[in-house]
């Protein structure tokens, strides 16, 4: 019904690939089903959809208990333990892998898996469309929200709608510092540019409209690497981005992934790689584990149902950006071991610098 409070809630991890950190098995998206689909029942959820990207698991759900919820936080980490059980028993590569604490503590965030979350007052009509990526970061949203809420050349209803030409503030994340604040577009354009323009350290993490506060955009933005200290994955993350009436258009919003950026994660986490939107049946990263992936399922939501998905990459207007994608993956694969292919050090996921210094440091010399 519309004006009815809705939550939003995208949860995912890697509990296990297939083949190696490739892809999804089967079974782990219907055992994800059956989990959910008794939550339903319970009226936990008012609807949801499993999917997944490449090695990732993503529980799309709905419900009406606001963000955060403890209930519903649960039932996606007892779902994922569940699924890592049945990933386990299959011998999937890396089963558990984004299940980094042994005991759940009232919220997934922290724990591993990634979360983004939106609550709101459902319209007449509501498009909302969930991007998820694999083999890359959060930060890698951050060239495509800036252009979908900020950049005119993209959107055009910056310029021309009424009810967005106020602008949106964006709510950027200090990974390093743990830390956030709040930016107005189009006032301080460049200062938004010159923190998010450092993806690996500033993350967009929420855009809401200027003008009444409404909620336009909601990103994952845990850093897997940050939380346990140590290597466990890239965070392969997801955005859910609301459409139309004073938001960007569906067209708009999938018009900010028609240049493939470059982004980190690819190979083992550590090297730059174009960003290529694909087909859900294509969401297999393959080539040097990439390039990294984005998919895009378009839902409409009635009364909490999600009435979908589309797989909205599936187009041939995507074509020449695949194309694209792939030249420069290409050109970057060149480049092997060296920067900037390969990613700086302290942005590696894997490094065996500190090791290979360490068996050194007695040969170095002073320079003459
Ligand atoms: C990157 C990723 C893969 C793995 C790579 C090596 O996020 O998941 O590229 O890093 O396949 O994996 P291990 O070390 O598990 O053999
Ligand atoms: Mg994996
Ligand atoms: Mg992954």
């Amino acid at each position: 019904m519309a004006g009815q409070k809705i939550t939003l809630s995208v949860v995912k991890a890697d509990v296990g690939g297939y083949v190696g950190h490739s892809g999804m098995h089967p079974q782990l998206v219907s055992k994800a089903k059956e989990l959910l689909e008794i939550a339903k029942d319970k009226q936990l959820l008012k609807d949801f959809h499993v999917t997944s990207c490449g090695d990732d698991l993503e529980l799309i759900m709905t419900h009406d208990r606001g963000t955060e919820s403890s209930d519903v936080h649960k039932l996606a980490w007892d779902t994922f333990l569940a699924c890592t059980e049945v990933a386990k028993k299959l011998g999937l590569y890396g089963a558990g892998q984004d299940i980094l604490k042994d005991a759940f503590s009232g919220n997934v965030k922290g724990l591993g898996p990634g979360v983004a979350e939106m609550e709101f007052k459902e319209r007449k009509s509501e498009p909302v469309l969930v991007f998820m990526a694999d083999k890359t970061s959060p930060g890698a949203w951050n060239l495509p929200l800036f252009k979908m809420f900020a950049d005119p050349f993209n959107t055009a209803g910056l310029i021309i709608d009424p009810s967005m030409h106020g602008g949106f503030d964006f709510l950027v994340l200090d990974v390093k510092n743990s830390r956030e604040i709040k930016l107005s577009a189009p006032d301080e354009l460049y200062d938004v540019l010159a923190l998010v323009g450092s993806p690996a350290r500033y993350m967009i993490k929420s855009v809401n409209r200027r003008a009444d506060g409404e909620i336009g955009a909601v990103a994952s933005t845990q850093k897997l690497s940050l939380i346990a200290g140590r290597y466990v994955g890239k965070d392969d993350p997801v955005l859910a981005v609301r459409c139309q009436s004073g938001l960007p258009a569906v067209g708009e919003a999938l018009e900010a992934f028609s240049f493939p950026h470059l982004v980190e994660g690819w190979m083992r986490g550590s090297h730059y790689g174009p960003l290529m939107p694909v087909s859900f049946k294509n969401a297999t990263p393959r080539r040097f584990d990439g390039p990294p992936r984005v998919i895009a399922a378009g839902f409409q939501l009635s009364g909490g149902k999600l009435v979908g998905p589309v797989d909205l990459f599936d187009d041939p207007s995507f074509d020449f950006t695949r194309q694209k994608a792939n030249e420069i993956a290409d050109y970057m694969r060149r480049h092997g071991p060296f920067e900037p292919h390969r990613l700086p050090p302290e942005e590696m996921e894997y490094t065996t610098l500190p090791e290979v210094l360490g068996k050194l440091k007695d040969r170095f010399k002073k320079a003459t």
